[in-house]
């Protein structure tokens, strides 16, 4: 959730800014300066699911800029701060496709109420639904990031979860193919065709069904095709699928456009892959910057370092070193392993379920999944309570 904060004197909000945050961290707030008439330049160059734009008088000149933004952008949530309250103005403000109208000087308790009433009424509350967005971001083309991707996503499905799994290398993915090994019936860019109709049945039957509760969203098999599909389809798409799967795993492009960073933004987890080698490591690095600069606080971004091992260029400490302080997680080399069965299109947990790679994945979704319940009523926590 992308939040822009449009105001004259933008560092009055900057206790505001934090508090949105801090009652739901994947909410990016910004604030800029300007007025109502920023905000088509906001709108075209952020994206931002909402702006919050300070405005003391309504006249028909603002009117028209906002009604020329929510035309562009219908999904695009627009709240007035300080603006009239009179009926009139309400009505007006409606018209345009204003959300909200808030009056001058409102707290951030009301403020924050608007921002939840207008997030619930789009669907963008994503975090409070429950099922988790899971990113991979490889660093370098051929890092494994695919292969991680759907690897962690069947073993989440073994693990008993609803998973959904998102091809969103929109031109070339292949996802589908590392894992399975019949054709597609339909695909993500077929969703955005029909967004008007879209409901969880509609991205259910789009999906191609791996095992009882592991699902693949393809990408489509013609490139064209691709683009058609933008940022507020993904949003439409993702606000059903979290409601409908306990997670959504998303396997990026390695180019940072608006539709991965509109990605990037909802994952509630980042994984960066890459490999111990000075290549990978450097463009780790600039990826890193980037996601700093987007305001991803480094709890959301885990880096994965694939085909690790005793031999590697680079050693754990240096790594540790070079790459500052994100959560770095190791996954073994396994070759044989992982060609079989990629080559065969099965998942490696059929192949060789007892390698070492299948291992480092299984105990990462383990890690993901959550804790069974501690038996409670047992003797001797009876006994311990007294
Ligand atoms: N742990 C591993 N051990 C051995 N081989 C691996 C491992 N992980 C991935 N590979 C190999 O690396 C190749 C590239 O993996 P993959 O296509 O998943 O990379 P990617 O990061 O998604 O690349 P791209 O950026 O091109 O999408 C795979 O074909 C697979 O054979
Ligand atoms: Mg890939």
């Amino acid at each position: 959730m992308k939040i822009v904060l449009i105001s004259s004197r933008p560092q009055s909000f900057e206790g505001l800014c934090e508090h949105l945050h801090r009652n739901d961290v994947t909410r990016v707030v910004t604030r800029q300066e300007g007025g109502i008439q920023d905000l088509r330049l906001v709108a075209d160059h952020d994206h931002p699911d909402m702006i919050l734009v300070e405005c003391s008088a309504l006249d028909s000149g603002s009117l028209a800029v906002v009604e020329r933004v929510t035309d562009q952008y219908p999904r695009m949530a627009i709240i007035l701060l300080g603006a009239q309250q009179d009926p009139d103005s309400l009505i007006q403000a409606m018209r345009v496709g204003i959300r909200e109208v808030l009056a001058a000087g409102a707290s951030r308790e009301v403020i924050e109420a608007a921002v939840n009433r207008v997030e619930t009424k789009l669907g963008l509350r994503i975090r409070q639904r429950g099922g988790q967005v899971i990113a991979f971001v490889s660093s370098k083309g051929g890092s494994g990031a695919t292969f991680l991707a759907t690897n962690l996503a069947h073993q989440l499905a073994s693990g008993g979860k609803k998973v959904l799994l998102m091809d969103l290398n929109l031109q070339f993915g292949e996802a589908i193919l590392t894992i399975h090994d019949q054709a597609q019936s339909s695909d993500i860019a077929a969703i955005a065709r029909n967004i008007g109709r879209l409901d969880a049945s509609l991205l259910q039957a789009s999906t191609v069904k791996i095992s009882s509760n592991f699902s693949i969203l393809a990408a489509p098999e013609d490139p064209a095709q691709a683009l058609h599909v933008m940022p507020e389809h993904l949003d439409a798409i993702l606000a059903i699928a979290v409601e409908e799967y306990d997670f959504t795993v998303l396997d990026l492009n390695r180019t940072l456009d608006d539709l991965a960073i509109h990605a990037l933004d909802r994952a509630d987890q980042i994984y960066l892959v890459l490999q111990a080698m000075l290549p990978y490591i450097r463009n780790a690095k600039r990826v890193l910057t980037v996601f700093r600069s987007l305001g991803y606080v480094s709890d959301k971004v885990e880096l994965v370092v694939n085909r690790f091992g005793r031999g590697a260029e680079v050693g754990f400490d240096d790594l540790r070193t070079s790459l500052g302080p994100n959560r770095i997680r190791t996954v073994p080399n396994g070759f044989r392993d992982v060609a079989d069965a990629i080559n065969q299109g099965q998942p490696l947990a059929a192949i060789a379920p007892s390698g070492v790679v299948s291992k480092a994945i299984s105990d990462w979704a383990q890690a993901l999944l959550p804790k069974p319940e501690p038996a409670s009523g047992g003797l001797l926590s009876r006994l311990l309570k007294f």
